[in-house]
């Protein structure tokens, strides 16, 4: 059995990924309404990441006989000033799952919880994956600024992205 500390950890943690999928239907819905559909697209994929990635905690929470706590959720914003207002958000708010990440993983390094810190392993590969790409969404927003075309080739390009669901421990 896990301690209560780190189980309190992990509760909170499925609580800030079911506020992500909420934060990029948010951000999806922004784009939706800006006619971008290849960048609504994006965060409906993202949102969709987010859910498998709380019920991952979920599950392991499950898994090690603690009782997962299910919290409840804060509204979020469908408006943004711009689409790179959108995607700095979207990069901020990863920067802040990371440290959450690390949290975690240190008190379960203090605790000697290997367990918990193997589990949490798959996080830090993931999270190193969603900065970068949230960085590239602001960066390639950064060069083209407000200019169509730009905006129009952006857009294009984010439509392409595909949901992969994850693949079910043990499959
Ligand atoms: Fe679940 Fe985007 O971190």
């Amino acid at each position: 059995m896990i301690s209560k500390k780190i189980l309190d950890l992990l509760n909170e943690q499925i609580k800030k990924e079911f506020h992500s999928a909420y934060l990029y239907l948010g951000i999806e819905a922004y784009f939706q309404e800006k006619g971008l559909k290849g960048m609504a697209n994006w965060f409906r994929i993202q949102a969709q990441e987010e859910l498998d990635h709380a019920i991952k905690f979920f599950e392991y929470v499950c898994e090690v006989g603690g009782l997962a706590q299910l919290g409840t959720l804060e509204g979020v914003t469908s408006t943004y000033k711009d689409p790179l207002e959108a995607m700095k958000a979207s990069l901020h708010h990863e920067q802040y799952i990371t440290k959450s990440i690390y949290t975690i993983v240190d008190a379960a390094n203090e605790e000697k919880d290997y367990k918990t810190n193997s589990f949490l392993q798959w996080f830090i590969d993931e999270q190193v994956e969603e900065e970068a790409n949230a960085e590239d969404n602001v960066r390639n927003l950064e060069l083209v600024k407000d200019h169509p075309n730009g905006l129009f080739m952006i857009d294009r390009e984010m439509a392409t992205r595909v949901y992969v669901p994850l693949t079910p421990a043990g499959a």
